[in-house]
């Protein structure tokens, strides 16, 4: 009776939902920031603010920040933008913690924060904003730096009174004294009200303004509230804790009772648990079953193939990686049972083994090991324009050609002969991981002999190769195809339309190379973050010919994995 088989469908379903709801996310905050992009109509911004906004921490908008594929600023200084943007521009973007138009002429007054409780700093000065400052900027906690100089403002000064307030700054507009007198504006000097209405600043000879005093009393009103509301909060914590104990005695005690009588039911149970477990490969420890599993916390990984990959970290063990496969092709136990040993009893040092996996008729389930670093398409095209980005050196870049080139000749080596079949099928650079020691491992293999055609056709890479566009058929060449992309993805540093993840745009990397070529720009096609490197230009050259090779249309002038091989050791 311990462990009764809980609702998984609960937890996927959370997953999906949450997944789901970070798609629609990205998707508003795409929508305000384009809202915002009309009303400026900025000849630049137009063209740049286009296609994907984040991705995980990179921003691929200019004066966008993004953490998490959250938008977190908007920094938009000295751009000469004109418009009336409204007061909801940012309604959804509920992570936004700068926002700063500085020097432009932007009129109206945009200034309703209400939805944006985590902003620090707010720069508005040198614009034609008109009308008052709003009271919902008191509802800003955060809020650091206010800076609403040279507008056309009006009305009086809200009693603002946050602590963490250190920068404040209204001169320069139309805006009514006395100042209220609280702690916070109190700290403030002449600098930072000065050329407002006449009753708010003498600018003639003392330099001093008038702060008004009867804010104090609101001030100590607040204090007493936050007293009463502490007090009650404690009560509430208490009651809830003694209601708790007295539960946990009553259910010991009706679980002692049910111990001592034999119900029929257990029988069942134990037949259904001997079903529901997780199967560990040869030489993986299985530290944790499936109850674990579906108790631990999730997180959803990636987009693009969404709800099909989570991470999970099981009590006290290691985070792992879990795929839920769907759409399988109808599979007997005895056949799923061959393909799965076909894919444990693949080993090679650049692959990343299957942990566990779980198969019921309605579930199934991959285990695999969490790779901390990440992978190769964020290594690659991740935070390019950040000051933190660590160069991807012309050394490493090899050693990814090196690492994946001999796990797939080990796949080619290793599988299943007949011709219509491909080892890996879904090669790209979001399926190759960082693990320590810069070792690169390749993921996902053989999966894509699990999934029903239109599913295959739709999310795996193999599948978008000339050949399965011109007669619907793969083989192990189509593996050396998506090995070419690869590297056309490592030498130029561009996004590979084939390998992208969903929602962000990517080139057809072998089509623009060849038109480089054609057209003479050679010398533009390499990333710059390697083409400064003074040893690189002849291995760059030899492998930008390879790939080409490996891109052919033609499967059969393709080379086969062992030669690829051969030739990058050579490089
Ligand atoms: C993004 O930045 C946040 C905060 O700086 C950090 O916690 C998170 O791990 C970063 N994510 C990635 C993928 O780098
Ligand atoms: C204000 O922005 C304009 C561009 O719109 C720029 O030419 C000018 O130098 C900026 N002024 C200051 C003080 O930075
Ligand atoms: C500033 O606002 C006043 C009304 O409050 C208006 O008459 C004036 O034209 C505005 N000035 C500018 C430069 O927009
Ligand atoms: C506030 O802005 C004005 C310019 O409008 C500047 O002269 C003044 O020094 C600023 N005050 C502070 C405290 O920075």
């Amino acid at each position: 009776m311990e462990s009764l088989p809980f609702p998984k469908y609960l937890l996927f379903a959370t997953l999906f939902s949450l997944c789901a709801d970070s798609i629609a996310q990205y998707e508003q905050e795409r929508d305000v920031l384009y809202a915002l992009k009309h009303t400026f109509s900025d000849p630049f911004l137009n063209d740049n603010w286009n296609g994907l906004q984040c991705y995980e921490n990179t921003s691929y908008w200019h004066g966008i920040q993004c953490i998490n594929g959250r938008v977190t600023a908007i920094l938009l200084e000295n751009r000469g933008l004109s418009g009336k943007p409204t007061a909801d521009s940012f309604v959804v973007l509920s992570e936004l913690i700068s926002v700063v138009f500085k020097n432009n002429s932007l009129s109206g007054n945009i200034m309703d924060f209400s939805f944006n409780l985590k902003l620090k700093h707010i720069d508005l000065s040198e614009n034609m904003f008109d009308g008052p400052i709003p009271r919902s900027l008191l509802e800003l906690e955060l809020l650091e730096s206010l800076q609403l100089q040279e507008n056309n403002l009006s009305g009086t000064i809200p009693e603002f009174d946050q602590e963490s307030l250190t920068s404040f700054n209204v001169s320069n507009n139309k805006i009514s004294g006395p100042i209220p007198g609280t702690r916070t504006l109190k700290s403030f000097g002449f600098a930072s009200y000065f050329n407002n209405g006449p009753d708010m600043c003498d600018s003639s000879s003392s330099s001093s303004c008038h702060f008004s005093d009867e804010h104090k009393a609101r001030d100590s009103k607040r204090k007493s509230i936050a007293t009463l509301v502490m007090v009650l909060v404690i009560i509430g914590l208490v009651t809830v804790i003694l209601l708790l104990i007295l539960y946990i005695k009553k259910s010991r005690r009706i679980k002692n009772l049910m111990k001592s009588y034999p119900f029929e039911e257990k029988v069942d149970l134990k037949l259904e648990d001997e079903e529901k477990k997780l199967v560990f490969m040869a030489d993986e420890a299985g530290c944790f079953d499936l109850n674990d599993l579906l108790k631990a916390s999730a997180e959803g990984l990636g987009k693009g193939v969404c709800g099909h990959t989570y991470k999970a970290t099981v009590e006290d063990g290691k985070p792992i990686v879990v795929k839920h496969l769907r759409e399988l092709k109808p599979f007997s136990n005895e056949e799923f049972m061959k393909l799965v040993r076909r894919i444990a009893d693949q080993k090679h040092p650049n692959l990343l083994p299957l942990m566990a996996y779980y198969y019921s008729k309605d579930e199934k389930l991959f285990v695999y090991r969490y790779v901390k670093n990440g992978n190769l398409f964020n290594r690659l095209h991740g935070g390019r324009r950040s000051r933190d980005r660590i160069r991807f050196s012309w050394g490493s870049r090899l050693t990814v050609a090196q690492s994946v080139a001999q796990a797939l000749e080990y796949l080619h080596l290793n599988s299943n002969h007949s011709q219509d079949t491909v080892p890996h099928g879904n090669l790209k650079s979001s399926n190759i991981l960082l693990d320590d020691d810069d070792t690169f491992l390749v993921s996902d293999h053989g999966l894509a002999s699990f999934m029903t055609l239109p599913m295959a056709a739709q999310l795996m890479v193999s599948y978008k190769s000339p050949e399965y566009q011109s007669s619907k058929r793969v083989s192990r060449k189509s593996d050396v195809w998506s090995y070419g992309c690869l590297l056309l993805e490592l030498l130029t540093g561009r996004v590979s339309v084939h390998s992208a993840p969903l929602g962000i745009n990517g080139v057809d990397l072998y089509k623009w190379v060849q038109r480089a070529v054609r057209e003479e720009w050679i010398s533009e096609i390499f990333d710059t973050e390697i083409s400064v490197e003074k040893n690189a230009g002849p291995g760059m050259m030899k492998l930008f010919e390879f790939a080409l090779r490996c891109c052919d249309e033609s499967p059969e002038k393709r080379p086969e994995m062992t030669e690829i091989v051969r030739e990058i050791d050579g490089i």
